[in-house]
């Protein structure tokens, strides 16, 4: 079963009458919250403890692994994205994509090491081979399948459209005419960009300070995933996302091309899944509405 972002799919679902994808590829349908629903949170602190470098030098599985440094499993991500990569008042980074990532190195016998960037030095940094894996709640594109490689998917995405209360703005198709604000190297900038043209799309470093000038004025409109969306607009009175939604996509964990990492990264997710621990990811980051 592909695992699905419980609250995205309540919303997908909600929202599966009238749907108008004008942009990207839409890919999965609504689906129903998930069965494996667990009340309890991974402890992949826990487990990350256990596996101590030492553990990982000699264990099989790390001995079969060739990464970019030996016995560490290095992520590329851009934590601006709640809930999937974000960081704690104490600076600590959190989030879907950091504890998925950490029980996948915890399974493979490495240490994780998070290296926090810009979201378009993240998918590079993978490609340029200085990362083992990004992970940054990245969309599956054929433009990116071009010049990098996927894992299996492990969520489902949307991209939502944040207004402000009382816009004028209603539908994917309003948006012709207005700014719409953007996370740089997103694809809800490559959608909009394509959609109604360069002119009409800024280009912020990360969706929070798109969603500020939003704020101030500046832009008519931000395109961004609905999970962060919900989260920054929580955080904005004032703020709305659009009944209807841009577009869906999938996540997945990007690699370099020919990554000799890709087997044992998509068993691990493989058993992830199966097991619940994924989900339980999931539901300790997004409760079912
Ligand atoms: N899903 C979108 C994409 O792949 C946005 C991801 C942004 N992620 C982040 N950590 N800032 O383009």
């Amino acid at each position: 079963m592909k695992l699905k972002n419980v609250a995205v799919a309540v919303v997908a679902l909600a929202l599966a009458v009238g749907m108008t994808a004008c942009g990207g590829s839409a890919s999965s349908t609504a689906a129903s919250s998930s069965e494996a629903a667990s009340s309890v949170a991974a402890s992949s602190e826990a487990a990350s403890e256990a596996a101590s470098s030492e553990a990982a030098s000699t264990s099989a599985a790390a001995g079969e692994l060739t990464t970019v440094e030996a016995g560490k499993l290095t992520m590329a991500t851009n934590a601006t994205f709640p809930p999937y990569e974000m960081t704690t008042d104490a600076g600590d980074f959190e989030g879907i994509d950091i504890e998925t990532a950490q029980a996948i190195a915890d399974k493979l016998g490495l240490e994780l090491q998070i290296d926090d960037m810009d979201f378009d030095a993240a998918l590079l940094s993978v490609q340029q081979g200085k990362a083992d894996i990004a992970m940054a709640g990245i969309t599956v594109t054929d433009e990116r399948k071009a010049v990098m490689a996927f894992s299996d998917s492990y969520a489902t995405g949307i991209q939502s459209i944040i207004v402000p209360e009382g816009s004028d703005i209603a539908s994917p198709d309003d948006l012709a005419g207005k700014k719409i604000g953007t996370q740089r190297g997103t694809t809800g900038y490559i959608y909009c960009t394509d959609d109604f043209g360069e002119d009409s799309v800024v280009a912020y470093d990360n969706g929070l300070t798109a969603v500020q000038a939003l704020n101030n004025g500046q832009v008519d409109a931000v395109v961004i995933d609905n999970a962060p969306a919900k989260e920054f607009i929580a955080a904005n009175p004032g703020l709305v996302i659009l009944e209807t939604s841009y577009a869906e996509e999938d996540y997945a964990i990007g690699l370099a091309k020919g990554s000799s990492l890709e087997d044992a990264i998509n068993s691990a997710l493989e058993e992830l899944k199966a097991d619940g621990t994924l989900q339980s990811i999931v539901d300790k980051y997004i409760s079912a509405e």
